[in-house]
């Protein structure tokens, strides 16, 4: 827990990788070759991307995850280093670091393959991390780093009164006692559908929609729609890490402040190229904010 009840303590669980981004006018159909317009290396993964959204959002981060020992690991470690973020508990494993080629099309949509590397050495949390997690006023999860590892830190959060936000991207069914244990889920559209009735539990829903905005669903049947600001979309990868990390950043000021700052950092991040690159600051969010 912070001393500043504004600047709340979130310990992030998850991926952290180096995203090869390749740009083309259209992403090819299986067994076609296209030519792409562009090629850049920018540090991702969700975990890191969700850790940076919400240090620059306004929390004091933490990250548990892990790099490998590869050409890649300095600069996955310096962008969270850059951002304030807490790395004390980022270890270095033997191996190459998570990676993620990612086609953006003109249109500024993705596909996305992960190469989990490193990430997959998260099977176990240490004493310290345990700490780290039960000191937090937030626990924010997704599902890139081994399930198992994910439950378990859940579970300890639960027991401590540290809030559990659970991003469970890539979308895949968990042990359904886990549910009632997170207090907040943030899920796509997509994500929704796939998951259907597993997240009933869930005390608080969010789920996004694009550019359409976002919904949520919380105790006593309260509901609540927001609107996203229209912006000029480049690239729509990280956004919905974006709108996560800010969520969580905001959840203290309840869930339609928090929803509006995060749908504004969400659409913020499209309009510029790569995941962690495209994070806004909290000024600049706090300058996009719709007038309430
Ligand atoms: O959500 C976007 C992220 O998904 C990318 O940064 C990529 O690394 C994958 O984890």
């Amino acid at each position: 827990m912070t001393a500043d009840p504004s600047k709340p303590a979130i310990a992030v669980l998850g991926s952290i990788n180096m995203d090869l981004v390749t740009t083309t006018e259209q992403r090819p159909a299986p067994g076609e070759t296209v030519l792409g317009t562009g090629f850049a290396m920018v540090p991702g993964g969700k975990g890191a991307n969700q850790a940076i959204a919400a240090q620059r959002a306004g929390g004091a981060v933490e990250f548990l995850g892990a790099v490998g020992d590869d050409v890649f690991a300095g600069a996955l470690r310096g962008v969270l280093n850059d951002s304030g973020v807490g790395t004390g508990r980022l270890r270095t494993v033997t191996g190459p670091s998570g990676i993620a080629a990612i086609v953006v099309d003109a249109g500024g949509e993705n596909s996305i393959i992960v190469v989990g590397g490193a990430n997959a050495a998260m099977t176990a949390l240490t004493d310290a991390d345990l700490a780290v997690i039960a000191a937090a006023d937030i626990l924010l999860c997704q599902l890139e780093i081994p399930v198992d590892t994910v439950a378990a830190a859940v579970m300890h959060a639960s027991a401590n009164r540290t809030v559990v936000v659970l991003n469970p991207s890539p979308a895949q069914h968990l042990m359904a006692d886990l549910w009632a244990h997170v207090d907040v889920a943030v899920v796509n559209s997509g994500e929704a559908r796939h998951l259907g009735s597993d997240l009933e539990p869930v005390a608080h829903l969010v789920i996004t929609h694009g550019a359409d905005g976002a919904t949520y669903r919380g105790p006593n049947g309260r509901e609540l729609s927001q609107s996203s600001p229209r912006v000029e979309a480049i690239d729509t990868t990280g956004a919905g890490d974006t709108f996560t990390g800010a969520l969580a950043a905001a959840w203290h000021r309840g869930p339609e402040a928090a929803l509006a700052w995060a749908s504004t950092a969400g659409a913020l991040a499209t309009t510029t190229l790569g995941a962690s690159s495209s994070i806004p600051t909290q000024e600049r969010i706090e300058a996009a904010l719709p007038p309430r």
